[in-house]
């Protein structure tokens, strides 16, 4: 996948992603000739702990959110230095980096989200133009500020032909409706792999749930699927987005707390099939038509969401990388081009996705 853009053709952009699954960062170095590169960094042990503890309100956030920004930023660059390694290429070499940050908190409806990083260390410790803080423009616009990625996921996977859905399965779940006359909808679907890597977590000392495995171990329990279900996020229209501030560990806790003690096997073959759930009840409401599914996000790798996935909708459902990228890259590539877009003073939203006034150019720049 080569990026559109008015950049020379031997212009690289790097697209640094780290969502809300907490797992790490997913960059990828690519440039309008199609020749692309990718690296994976895990946070470590405690930049991980003190993201986490940043999800909730606590005693001096403000210090705390600082130190854990800069270690975002280092981590980031890192990855960019591992990039640039792979790819033989210059620091100078690379028009800009498009750096997500790692969200702590998704309030629109309060007027902000916060992706932490440090772009201004980022940039030094990069020498590379670094383009961040990418939702804020939107949310100003009276939009959600998310999800972005519909207009790249238009981009690279839509058809002239045929309605197409791509789920991108990270923390949290989103779909992209790309219909064959180029309209483009999209929003949040609910949870992705949040609440089980929380309950294996807590349960087994593990950071998920290896291709399912456990979950698939367990048998789903319908009336706590349906107090799942009862969720009001999950029928509200879009455009509609969420976090960590509404699928939190207590959310799970108190719906737990409503049921009859539960094998926790069960719990978590429960969770992988609400997960599941909300995804086909959003196709299959919003994109009944569509011809196919494609499926990208560490989700992917969990066998059993994506039996459950298939199971529950008539179309195919497959992984992007069906359509040639591998599912691992496709949101950090949305950066890369997100990154593009914003070198060339083109918006990145889609308002009919995110609800904001109009389009609008995503990103503030901190130059190398
Ligand atoms: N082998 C696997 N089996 C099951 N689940 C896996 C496997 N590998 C990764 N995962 C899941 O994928 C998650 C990471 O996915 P990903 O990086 O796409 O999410 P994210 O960081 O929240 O991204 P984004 O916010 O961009 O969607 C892990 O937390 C884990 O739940
Ligand atoms: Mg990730």
């Amino acid at each position: 996948m080569s990026i559109a853009s008015e950049a020379p053709d031997n212009a690289f952009f790097i697209g640094l992603m780290s969502g809300t699954s907490l797992d790490g960062v997913d960059g990828i170095l690519t440039s309008l000739s199609g020749k692309q590169f990718a690296a994976y960094l895990p946070f470590p042990d405690d930049l991980k702990q003190a993201l986490m503890a940043l999800q909730a309100p606590g005693e001096n956030e403000i210090h705390r959110e600082a130190l854990a920004a800069n270690q975002v930023a280092q981590l980031y660059a890192a990855c960019v230095h591992a990039l640039l390694q792979q790819a033989g290429i210059p620091a100078s070499a690379v028009k800009a980096i498009g750096a997500h940050g790692q969200t702590i908190r998704h309030l629109p409806a309060s007027g902000y989200t916060r992706q932490i990083n440090n772009p201004a260390l980022l940039a030094e410790l990069t020498g590379i133009d670094v383009v961040a803080d990418f939702r804020s423009r939107d949310v100003a616009a009276g939009g959600q500020g998310a999800p972005l990625v519909p207009a790249f996921h238009q981009a690279c996977f839509g058809s002239v032909t045929e309605t197409r859905v791509v789920v991108n399965i990270g923390g949290i779940s989103n779909i992209s409706i790309l219909k064959a006359d180029g309209t483009v909808s999209g929003f949040d679907t609910g949870p992705g792999n949040m609440l089980m890597d929380g309950w294996i977590h807590q349960h087994l000392g593990r950071d998920f749930d290896e291709d399912g495995q456990w979950a698939a171990t367990g048998t789903v329990v319908p009336a706590l699927l349906a107090a799942f279900m009862a969720e009001p996020f999950l029928q509200l229209p879009p455009p509609k987005s969420t976090g960590r501030d509404l699928f939190h560990t207590q959310w799970l806790a108190n719906i737990l707390a409503s049921q009859p003690a539960l094998a926790p096997q069960d719990v978590q073959a429960t969770l992988t099939a609400f997960t599941a759930l909300c995804i086909s009840d959003a196709i299959s409401h919003y994109a009944a038509e569509t011809a196919a599914v494609y499926v990208c996000g560490g989700g992917v790798r969990n066998t059993q969401l994506m039996t459950l996935l298939q199971q529950a909708l008539p179309m195919p459902v497959s992984s992007t990388e069906t359509l040639g990228v591998a599912p691992g890259e496709v949101e950090a590539l949305a950066f890369a081009w997100l990154a593009a877009r914003f070198c060339d003073r083109l918006p990145g939203n889609l308002p009919a996705v995110t609800g904001a006034r109009g389009p609008r150019i995503l990103g503030a720049l901190y130059p190398a």
